[in-house]
């Protein structure tokens, strides 16, 4: 399986922070925002990654990741999103990398504490189709929205004012090579972007989307807010590890 990190965009809501550089070059707490993504897909032993970057700072990408030698890697892709069309638009330009191989996506700026390896098994298991990450939230409306029923994703709504789960979907998203047929079919959004929430809506509607919850904490980095508790959570994750560390050792 290949692995896709999407890190273009303005970062328009965390404006003037990104003003002269990308969001995804921000720190969280000792590391750059894009280190997170990256080490999620390494961790679920993925090997092949490419980054697809965009706006007047992607050259520092290159700079900052070279091969991914801090990462374990022997080599990272690179590829510029122009505009501002969209997750699906930037993941359409994965379409020449993933050549035909399952792909495991993850935006730029889902930091998570756990990791997604069980989830990427059973997709390799999983003949064709998609799977999607969900994560209980306090405040669903920020994100995409899986309506359940049993043990069946129905539909995703896209920051729905009423969500008719707790369930967000998080940005890590497993396809099969049908993505892009699926993206060439879209139609921009109200926002102007093709969206990430109607290419799974299109693998819901031919019954091949599955899912799994994702263990411990999750969040996104787009926002102050979250920003502040993506680092919180990192510092805090951190001291208890080192805490469990020390103890085990005494
Ligand atoms: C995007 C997706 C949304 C998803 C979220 C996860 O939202 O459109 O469905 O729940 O990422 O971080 P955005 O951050 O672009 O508003």
């Amino acid at each position: 399986m290949k692995g896709i990190v999407l890190a273009g965009g303005s970062g328009s809501r965390l404006f003037p922070l990104t003003k002269i550089t990308n969001k995804h070059l921000l720190p969280i707490y000792d590391k750059p925002m894009i280190y997170y993504p990256i080490q999620t897909l390494v961790d679920a032993g993925i090997r092949d990654i490419l980054v697809v970057t965009g706006g007047k700072n992607s050259g520092d990408f290159l700079r900052l990741l070279a091969n991914g030698k801090e990462f374990g890697l022997k080599h990272i892709g690179y590829t510029y999103q122009e505009g501002e069309g969209g997750i699906a638009d930037a993941l359409a330009l994965a379409e020449h990398f993933s050549d035909g191989d399952k792909v495991c996506v993850i935006l730029g700026d889902n930091i998570i504490e756990g990791n997604i390896r069980a989830a990427v098994d059973e997709f390799c298991r999983q003949p064709s189709g998609a799977r999607i990450l969900l994560k209980e939230v306090p405040d669903a409306g920020r994100f995409g929205v899986a309506e359940i029923r049993g043990n069946r994703i129905v539909n995703i709504e896209e920051k729905p004012r009423h969500p008719k789960s707790n369930y967000a979907v998080t940005g890590i998203y497993l396809y099969d090579a049908t993505v892009f047929d699926k993206i060439r079919t879209l139609v921009p959004s109200g926002r102007g972007e093709l969206e990430i929430t109607d290419v799974n809506n299109a693998y819901i509607g031919e019954g091949s989307m599955t899912f799994s919850y994702l263990d411990g904490w999750w969040t996104d980095a787009g926002t102050f807010d979250s920003l502040l508790r993506a680092g919180n959570l990192v510092a805090q994750t951190r001291e208890r590890a080192a805490q469990a560390l020390q103890q085990a050792g005494t």
